[in-house]
Formats: C-alpha cells, structure tokens, sequence
C-alpha cells in the first residue's frame, strides 16, 4: 500500500498514531496536575519500563496537557556524563525570565532569579561550558555552597515561591532519569521533599528504566511516599487492537483481527515493536484488507529490521565477555535470571562475574528486578541473542 499513508510511527520517542491502553495514566496526571494548581500536595510520578514501552511518548503527552492546563514547563533528558545543573539552568532561566517579564515587578521572582545566579556561580567548575549570561546580582550565600544537595532544593523552593507569586505552576520533566548521579537524585529528591512541605505548585514527571525504582529507595527511604512509580508496559490485545486498526481506519485501511493477533503474538504486545509490525505490514500488504496472511508475510522483514536497528545498536556497544554474558542469559529463556543461574551456564563463580554485571548495568542492558535477579531492559532481546550468536562460548 502506499507508503506516503502509512500512519505507524516506529521510532524513539515518535507519538505514535494512537496512544493506545495509557488513559488511566493520562487520567492521573491530570488530576496530579490539577491539584497542585490548587495548592495541594501530590506526590511525583516516575514512569518506569523498558526500553521502547512508550515512556517518551507518555511524558510528551502528559508535557502537553500541562501546557495546555497553563503550567510553565522545565523538560529535559538526563543523559551519561552531562551533570544536571548544565541540564536544569536554561531551563530555569528560560521560566523564570518568562515569570519576570510577566505585568508588575515582582520580589520572589527577582530573588528566584538571584539565587539562579549564585547557584550558577556555585557549581560553575563543574560546568565548563555552561555561559549563560543573567543580568543580575547574585544573592550571595544562597544555592552557592557547591554541594548539589544543599543548593538544589534552595535554588527550586525559590523558583517555585516565583511560581506561586505569579499564581503559576510548574512542571518538570525529565527522561532518562537512571543516568542521573546518585547525589543529583538524593539532590532532586529532598528540593520535591521541600516543595511538597511548603506545598509549592511544582510537579515532578520523570520516565527511566526499571532499576530507578530502586535508585530512588536507596536514595532516601521517604522517596517511595514522594513519588508514585507507574510501570509502563506491553499493550493488551484489545490494546493492540486499538493501536492498529483505529489509525488504518482513518486512512480507509481495515486491520483483520487474525492479522492484530497475529502481531501481538509476535510483538509481545510491545508498543515499538507493535509500530514495526504495523509499518511494515502496511507497506507490503496490497490492502484495502490487512489480512493474516499479510502480518505472517511481513514478520521476517520486520524481524529483520529490528535485528540490524533497534537490537543491532545495543549489541555493538558490547564487549566480546559481555556477549556471551547476555548470551548465557538468553540460554535460559525469557527471564528474569537468577545471578546464580547464569554464572552457572558460563561455568563460573557468581561473585567474579560481579564487575561484568556491573558494566552491563551500567549500559543499560540489564537490571535487577529482586535481589540476586536480572533481567533484559530491551523487550525479546533473549530471542535476538539466540539468533545473533548461535550459542555460548566455553
Ligand atoms: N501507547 C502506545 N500505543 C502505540 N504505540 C506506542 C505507544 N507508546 C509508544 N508507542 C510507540 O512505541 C515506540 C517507542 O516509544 P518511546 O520512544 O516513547 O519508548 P520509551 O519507553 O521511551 O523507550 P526508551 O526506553 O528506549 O527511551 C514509538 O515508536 C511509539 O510510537
Ligand atoms: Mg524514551
């Protein structure tokens, strides 16, 4: 069919056509939403999932409805190696000059934007090339001191006193939360803990991978009272049903029900890989019926997509050890894995696997769900490692 109408949308963080299976989540945020504009506490939320569920696509959304219910927005993505003031700053400036160029003049907005200065002045070695002007006296001694965990909840508590004198809210919104420090997330967490006991209208939207559930515990033991954390998974079929066939309707296109099903079979009900099947089914089926035959003949190609894209980039980050690490996982199914299990296939000790594990952590590639698990962040990626390396090394 033509590809010009394909209305799928498999890519990271492309909205997909139909945000299908999160209006209960959507629902929430927009109550959270509304109460903070009325001065009520409510807890952060923290989307948590693995790689390709649809976090993004949720936060932009949730992003858009705050913009529209009039909150001022502060978004951006955490990312490895990028420290968090060099992130928050512009933002921060952006708003607060937006609240200052607001009717009359205002003290808390002036004050919020002179301890954004002194705060810049406080970490400022470690943000090289962050050269951000502000025509403005520092309000010495407040947000300087350096120690992230001090200055961070003084520099939000003042924006959000800036916030609250305009009759203005906040939203913050931040993907990719895991690579955040361990003291930028104890930072960020005590300036929501500060906000939410001066009942100040900031709202806290963050999305990351599922080990950030337990980076927010250990961090500090009140976090789970601060934040909820949704898990954002597969669709169900009847989901699925709905991310497929609603946007081929639209373009006069029917979906078979053997087809969906066919491709929830394959996909997992995972949202990325439901837009690859989709995608792909679209532009090789004749139409105007998609049949099942369509989404089986569609299935290797769009296997093979994934298998030289979306696994292929994760897979050459690897070393040749970490390989056949994950590999060994693999062998044993779906997961999650029991430490013990896998150090056992590769014929090792469980304990001098630890800096390998470590490593892969780090990367991205795995987490641990329970004491002791692991488990894959990237959905089917078991069945990708059986395919790519035919079997474990010795
Ligand atoms: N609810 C949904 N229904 C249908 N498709 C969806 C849905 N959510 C996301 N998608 C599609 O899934 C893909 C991945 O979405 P997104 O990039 O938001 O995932 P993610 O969880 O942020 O992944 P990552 O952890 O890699 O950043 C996109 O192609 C998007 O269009
Ligand atoms: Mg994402």
């Amino acid at each position: 069919m033509d590809a010009l109408r394909n209305p799928f949308a498999p890519g990271a963080g492309s909205p997909p056509p139909e945000l299908s299976g999160r209006a209960a989540l959507l629902a929430r945020a927009s109550t959270a939403m509304g109460r903070v504009q009325h001065g009520r506490s409510e807890k952060g939320v923290v989307l948590v999932g693995l790689r390709g569920v649809g976090k993004t696509v949720l936060l932009s959304e949730i992003r858009r409805r705050a913009e529209a219910e009039k909150f001022r927005i502060c978004e951006f993505e955490a990312h490895e190696g990028k420290p968090l003031p060099a992130l928050l700053v512009p933002q921060l400036r952006r708003v607060l000059l937006e609240l200052d160029r607001l009717e009359s003049l205002n003290a808390h907005v002036k004050r919020a934007l002179r301890v954004l200065k002194s705060f810049m002045n406080g970490v400022k070695t470690k943000i090289g090339e962050l050269e951000l002007s502000l025509d403005i006296d520092a309000e010495t001694g407040a947000a300087d001191s350096g120690d992230i965990e001090a200055d961070l909840p003084e520099l939000l508590c003042a924006v959000g006193r800036a916030a609250l004198a305009r009759h203005a809210a906040l939203g913050l919104f931040i993907d990719e939360i895991q690579y955040f420090s361990t003291a930028e997330l104890s930072a960020l967490i005590m300036a929501m803990h500060r906000i939410s006991q001066d009942r100040l209208p900031v709202i806290l939207f963050a999305a990351g991978l599922p080990q950030v559930v337990a980076l927010f515990g250990n961090s500090k033991s009140y976090a789970e009272r601060l934040f909820d954390f949704p898990q954002i998974g597969a669709l169900s079929i009847s989901d699925t049903l709905d991310a497929l066939r609603k946007p081929a309707h639209a373009e006069g296109v029917e979906f078979s029900v053997p087809a969906v099903q066919h491709i929830y079979k394959c996909s997992a009900g995972y949202p990325f890989f439901i837009q690859e099947w989709g995608y792909q089914t679209w532009n090789d089926a004749q139409g105007p019926t998609i049949t099942e035959r369509d989404a089986q003949a569609a299935t290797e190609p769009t296997i093979a997509r994934l298998d030289s894209g979306f696994f292929r980039v994760r897979f050459d980050r690897l070393t040749p050890r970490e390989k056949n690490y994950l590999r060994a996982m693999a062998e044993l199914g779906p997961g999650p894995y029991r430490t013990g299990d896998v150090a056992a296939a590769l014929g090792k000790k469980s304990t001098s696997l630890g800096p390998l594990r470590d490593g892969l952590i780090g990367k991205g590639m795995i987490f641990s769900p329970a004491y002791g698990d692991i488990a894959f962040t990237v959905p089917l990626f078991d069945e990708f490692m059986r395919r790519i390396m035919p079997e474990v090394e010795a």
